[in-house]
């Protein structure tokens, strides 16, 4: 699916995308780049990532925005603090914010120990608030800034099978609402992005089976597939000076679960 619209208040601007080089952050890294936005993305994964980049960087051909991959663990706040200053260093200044990287593993609430719960943690929240305070003192420098937390429907569908993560998730919009509280009046924005089921590869290896589809058809109003296309059209609202006096909302994209 290709997007159709173009924000010209997002040319020339820099993003910051975390988890950009597979499933819906690698979309989102397509859908800032051809934008014009200037992208700057983190994952552990190296090849992915800049198979990523070779691919839009050809695709692209007339495109000037830059376009640069951070090999970064994000569960070392060390480096990820390092990295969105030297991404601010290489691109510009931050003015979006994109906490995208997360890690979706089942685990049974039996057999969880603190030390897993807090790596579960770690992977699925921690990065998010430590993100968005160090793009902060960029966003504040340039009048303002959006920063887009991405939630899940898991837990709102009362998803069992892993706490840790559905945890994370249900904290992330409590984070967004606090944070917005915090940096309205530096005209920062935080809104959660909450997706429904969507069909990456990851999801379709790993957890989409027959039964899952029979549960996505009848939880889905809208029966349709679910792709990463669709939660980066949000996105690109939620970053764009359209959505200016959206802030501290949950924004669904989840072809209606109900
Ligand atoms: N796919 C879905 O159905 C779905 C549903 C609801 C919410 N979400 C949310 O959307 C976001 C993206 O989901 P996805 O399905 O594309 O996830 P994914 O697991 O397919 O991709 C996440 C990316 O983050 C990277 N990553 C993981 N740990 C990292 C670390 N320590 N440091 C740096 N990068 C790391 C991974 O390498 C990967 O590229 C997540 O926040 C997820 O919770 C996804």
């Amino acid at each position: 699916m290709k997007l159709s619209n173009q924000y010209p208040s997002l040319k020339g601007k820099t993003v910051f995308v975390s988890g950009g080089g597979s499933g819906i952050g690698a979309s989102l890294v397509e859908a800032f780049f051809q934008q014009g936005t200037n992208v700057a993305f983190v994952d552990i994964q190296q090849a992915p990532a800049e198979e990523l980049v070779a691919r839009l960087r050809s695709e692209n051909p007339d495109q000037t925005a830059g376009l640069n991959f951070y090999h970064c663990d994000l569960t070392e706040i060390d480096q990820l603090r390092a990295t969105i200053e030297q991404a601010a260093q290489d691109l510009g200044p931050i003015s979006v914010l994109v906490n995208n990287a997360a890690n979706d593993t089942r685990h049974d609430f039996r057999e969880v120990t603190p030390e897993q719960w807090d790596k579960c943690t770690a992977v699925n929240l921690r990065h998010q608030f430590f993100a968005a305070q160090a793009v902060y003192p960029f966003m504040k420098e340039l009048g303002g800034g959006s920063i887009i937390n991405l939630g899940s429907m898991s837990w709102h569908a009362g998803q069992g099978g892993m706490p840790g993560y559905t945890s994370s998730k249900a904290a992330i919009e409590g984070l967004t609402r606090g944070l917005a509280r915090d940096m309205g009046p530096d005209h920062i924005r935080v809104n959660t992005l909450v997706p429904g089921w969507v069909m990456t590869e990851k999801q379709l290896t790993h957890w989409v089976t027959d039964e899952a589809l029979k549960d996505i058809e009848r939880g889905q109003s809208i029966n349709d597939r679910l792709m990463p296309e669709h939660i980066s059209a949000m996105a690109l609202f939620l970053a764009s000076d359209d959505s200016s006096m959206c802030t501290a909302q949950n924004f669904i994209v989840d072809g209606g679960w109900i």
